[in-house]
């Protein structure tokens, strides 16, 4: 397997062996998996489990059968639940019961989590390698994904007649579409005239030349760039070290980016590629569950600028937090951008997961992506055989192509796949009744995300088996 790693990082994609599509050399693969410990400690939902209709008080997997859990290739969108996070959830239901409002400053010597005065900052520093940072100062969690995007633009987005565009690409994901028109407009100004869409170079592929072609052509007049690390619908991973640097030395005082995709998905650099500011959120590869609290990253160069923000008392400095004063002094770095009191409850949850990315070791991003690439590669060489083998063709018509780029440094984990029009909906009921839970986007296509941290090499077998015989029936 460590060739398969090399080649895929180094942007390669080697040959597998004729026996790749057997189940004997997926088991092989997971056998040199140094990572397949991490599997037992999360919660992989069950064939059964799925089709629950009332709460039993059965926690899915206990019984340990492989056989009955379910192929949860959905880390795009819910991660699966990290046992660890039962048990802080746990601690910090006790912790309350026991000592009620005095957990705000105090803790058990046993337990997994701070008190929670410093649950956020104490999982910024357990994000330091999640995201590159310089110091943990640079992030804060707080808030979700789509509020922290309107707290960075309420302090970088200051448009004038002269510069008052928003650079983003044709199909961001919704909610960052509304949150920078809505910007755009409060602000005075007309999302018609001051939202730069980048096109698609060919097909639905961003080019980082026509990326970069659209930065220059509006470099005057643009305010800020806004852009997703991971294209959420193709599963593209942008250049985010080039554009950044390409935007700030065409003067464009702001680059930003939304890493919902991207975040516990790929290694990040973000200090040392200069970014101003990033968002994302902890319930898709970081797994901090449903709505989980979102992380911010704000560069350490803006750290000391005195730069404008939307305030609240949380943003305060701790020394001062509680003096009850009518005079704001902000506690240092991305932590002053806080507003409330934080969910002691939903901080709990995402220090746990962000626990499991920690004890895979140093560099931990590192280490998982080394396994993410072979097992995407994977999924990408069967997928192909089915192609070949014209599985669920009709007349010229292919039953799927894959839309992500073919290039492994320019995708996650996430391979999308585009259906023959009108055949979704039956294919996703049949991966439904085989246990596969994956993601449909109408009209047309599915996403699959096996991530390293609980997906086998196995389950990218069974599930292109599964996947074959839906195409086939479609
Ligand atoms: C790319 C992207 N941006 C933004 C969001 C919105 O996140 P939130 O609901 O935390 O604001 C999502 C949610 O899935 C997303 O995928």
């Amino acid at each position: 397997m460590d060739s398969l790693t090399t080649a895929f990082r180094s942007g390669q994609k080697p040959a597998f062996p004729a026996e790749a599509g057997t189940l004997e050399y997926a088991q092989s693969l997971d056998q040199q998996d140094k990572l397949r410990h991490l599997r037992k400690e999360f919660i992989i939902p069950t064939r059964s489990s799925l089709k629950k209709k009332a709460l039993n008080g059965v926690i899915p997997g206990e019984r340990d059968d492989e056989k009955e859990n379910s192929i949860y290739f959905v880390g795009n969108s819910l991660g699966a639940q990290p046992k660890a996070v039962r048990r802080a959830l746990e601690s910090q239901l006790e912790t309350w019961a026991s000592i009620g409002v005095n957990g705000h400053f105090t803790t058990f010597e046993n337990s997994p989590l701070s008190s929670w005065q410093d649950l956020a900052e104490s999982c910024a520093r357990q994000s330091v390698d999640l995201v590159g940072a310089a110091v943990p100062e640079e992030i804060i969690y707080m808030n979700t994904l789509t509020a922290n995007l309107h707290l960075m633009m309420a302090t970088f987005y200051k448009p004038t007649a002269e510069r008052h565009k928003v650079i983003t690409e044709w199909k961001p994901f919704p909610s960052d579409w509304y949150a920078v028109q809505s910007q755009i407009r409060h602000h005075g100004f007309d999302p018609s005239t001051s939202l730069i869409e980048i096109q698609p170079s060919s097909d639905i592929y961003l080019s980082t030349e026509s990326i970069l072609a659209a930065i220059t052509e509006h470099a005057s007049s643009t305010a800020l760039v806004l852009l997703p690390g991971i294209q959420y619908y193709t599963g593209q991973l942008l250049d985010i070290k080039t554009i950044t640097a390409h935007a700030h030395s065409l003067g464009i005082p702001c680059v930003g980016w939304d890493l919902a995709h991207a975040a516990g998905n790929v290694p990040l650099h973000l200090h040392d590629w200069n970014v101003d500011f990033a968002v994302w959120c902890t319930y898709k590869y970081i797994n901090a569950g449903p709505g989980s609290t979102a992380g911010l990253f704000l560069h350490q160069k803006h750290h000391d600028k005195n730069l404008n923000r939307l305030e609240g008392w949380y943003g305060a400095d701790k020394s001062v937090r509680f003096l009850m004063e009518k005079e704001f002094k902000p506690s240092s770095g991305a932590s002053g951008w806080q507003l409330s009191n934080p969910s002691a409850i939903d901080l709990a949850s995402v220090g746990a997961a962000l626990g499991v990315f920690e004890s895979v070791g140093d560099k931990y991003m590192e280490s998982l992506r080394d396994k993410a690439v072979v097992l995407t590669g994977y999924l990408e060489h069967l997928l192909e055989g089915l192609i070949r083998e014209e599985v669920g063709k009709k007349g010229s018509q292919n039953a799927f192509r894959i839309i992500t780029p073919g290039n492994p440094l320019e995708r996650g984990t996430q391979l999308s796949l585009m259906l023959r029009e009108g055949i979704l909906d039956s294919v996703s009921e049949v991966l439904a009744e085989e246990g596969v839970v994956c993601d449909a986007r109408k009209p047309d296509v599915i996403r699959v995300a096996p991530v390293p941290l609980y997906c086998r090499f196995e389950d990218v077998w069974k599930f292109v088996e599964i996947f074959r015989g839906a195409l086939a029936r479609a």
